[in-house]
């Protein structure tokens, strides 16, 4: 979506956001995570706050950050993903690798690409704006547009794993 639809829904999100209104996401989130992914996570979160010069105790600028979010980081179009609800969890490789080759044909476009979870935590939202059938399940968004290269959000580069934790090769 974009245009005037995108706009309504940024409008509609950020005033939602903004009442504290609890996010609905049609796919649960882990109530916890692997510990070695919650702390890479975290570690990675307080590199990101480092770069983008947001101090620890600073409240309002964590707010105002996690805001942004909301309102799409002013990206100028968004894809949602849907599947149909029969499908389960069988199908959620159909999925990924569909979003995953969207970004990789968006990049060879010259157009960037976020996969965003908030774009998705208000889906009545976007049912009501994108007149979505009920029998297809939300199950992420990525928002597309062009990347402020210069962007302190844009110098961190997130930590990765070595290969050798991710891979096990065997002769
Ligand atoms: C499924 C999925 C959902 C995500 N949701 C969000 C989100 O809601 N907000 C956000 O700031 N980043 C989100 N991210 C992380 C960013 O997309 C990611 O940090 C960015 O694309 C850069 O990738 P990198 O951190 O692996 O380098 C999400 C990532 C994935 C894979």
């Amino acid at each position: 979506m974009t245009g005037a639809a995108l706009e309504r829904l940024r409008k509609s999100y950020l005033e939602t956001h903004d009442r504290s209104e609890p996010y609905a996401p049609e796919v649960p989130m882990p109530q916890t995570w692997p510990e070695d992914l919650q702390d890479r996570s975290r570690r990675n979160s307080i590199r990101l706050f480092e770069n983008v010069g947001i101090a620890r105790e600073d409240q309002e600028a964590r707010a105002a950050n996690w805001r942004n979010n909301f309102q799409f980081f002013n990206a100028p179009a968004l894809a949602i993903l849907c599947q149909d609800r029969t499908l389960t969890e069988w199908s959620i490789m159909d999925l990924g690798t569909f979003g995953g080759y969207l970004m990789l044909s968006a990049e060879q476009h010259g157009i960037q690409s976020v996969p965003a979870f908030s774009s998705v935590a208000y889906p009545k939202l976007l049912r009501a704006e994108l007149d979505i059938p009920e029998h297809l399940l939300i199950r992420t968004g990525i928002l597309l547009g062009y990347a402020e290269e210069d962007h302190p959000y844009n110098r961190h580069v997130s930590e990765r794993e070595p290969l050798e934790h991710l891979v096990h090769f065997k002769q």
